[in-house]
């Protein structure tokens, strides 16, 4: 199966994309809730995390595994890439593309967690692909907590998302990465605070896209990733809320299991 790792449930975004794209392909995914959040850890600490949720995956027998956390794919990206031994895909590059192919100006801008911004993975990411554009960044540490608290219309986060947008509306992008998952159930707002004329990324969408390319370009992976149309969600905690906020993500009430590992 195609295994998805997040370190909550803001991951069930890429579950949702990637169903959407590619209905058939079971899917199971990981959401490391009892650990969440790792956008204000260490690097070291979230790499160790990361490592740790994607043998979890291929104990379960992934054949593939996306890593839909961009904290985990932005601080681990190497080490967990060396541990895996099965293709992985993670959410940076296909977002780093995307907006690269969305740009005019070629002036980006990409919000994230503490440890997403701090790691200048996207930065890096995005010189490697074009060295003339340029990117700017802006650490968004309370969305991730206010999401959770489902405060997704609140005066207060439009407050708070008009501050952190404050420092990218004056470079004038054109382009802005969400680069956290849990910033797709913000963007209606995040798009009127940042103005019309930016073009938001969903990295979600992104990220499945480079799953179904990947796989038509490597029958040799996809003929062994079964087909049955299966989905089991796994979260190393269960809550109401966190149950909440995955049947807000999926837009339908799912069933997210306990598992210790
Ligand atoms: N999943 C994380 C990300 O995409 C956000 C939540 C966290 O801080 O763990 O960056």
């Amino acid at each position: 199966m195609i295994g998805i790792v997040d370190s909550g449930i803001g991951g069930l975004t890429v579950v949702k994309a990637i169903r959407e794209l590619m209905p058939h392909y079971d899917l199971l995914y990981f959401g490391d809730t009892a650990r969440t959040p790792y956008g204000p850890k260490s690097a070291a600490t979230i790499t160790q995390f990361a490592v740790q949720n994607i043998e979890f995956l291929l104990n379960q027998g992934a054949g593939l595994i996306v890593v839909a956390c961009h904290t985990a794919a932005a601080v681990a990206g190497d080490a967990v890439l060396e541990k895996c031994g099965i293709p992985l895909i993670d959410i940076v590059s296909p977002a780093a593309e995307l907006a690269l192919r969305t740009s005019r100006s070629l002036h980006l801008g990409v919000i994230g967690t503490q440890a997403t911004v701090q790691s200048r993975a996207y930065p890096r990411k995005v010189a490697a692909l074009n060295p003339k554009a340029r990117v700017f960044t802006s650490a968004c540490p309370l969305l991730v907590p206010l999401v959770e608290a489902g405060w997704l219309k609140k005066p207060e986060t439009v407050m708070i998302v008009k501050k952190y947008l404050y420092p990218l509306k004056v470079r004038q992008i054109d382009t802005l990465i969400l680069g956290c998952t849990h910033y797709a159930l913000l963007a209606g707002m995040i798009q009127r605070k940042i103005g019309r004329q930016v073009k938001i990324i969903d990295a979600a969408h992104a990220v499945a896209h480079a799953v179904r390319k990947f796989l038509e370009t490597h029958p040799e992976v996809d003929g062994q990733l079964p087909r049955q149309g299966d989905l089991k969600l796994m979260v190393s905690d269960v809550t109401d809320q966190c149950q909440k906020i995955a049947g807000i993500i999926m837009q339908k009430k799912v069933k997210l299991e306990s598992i210790r590992h």
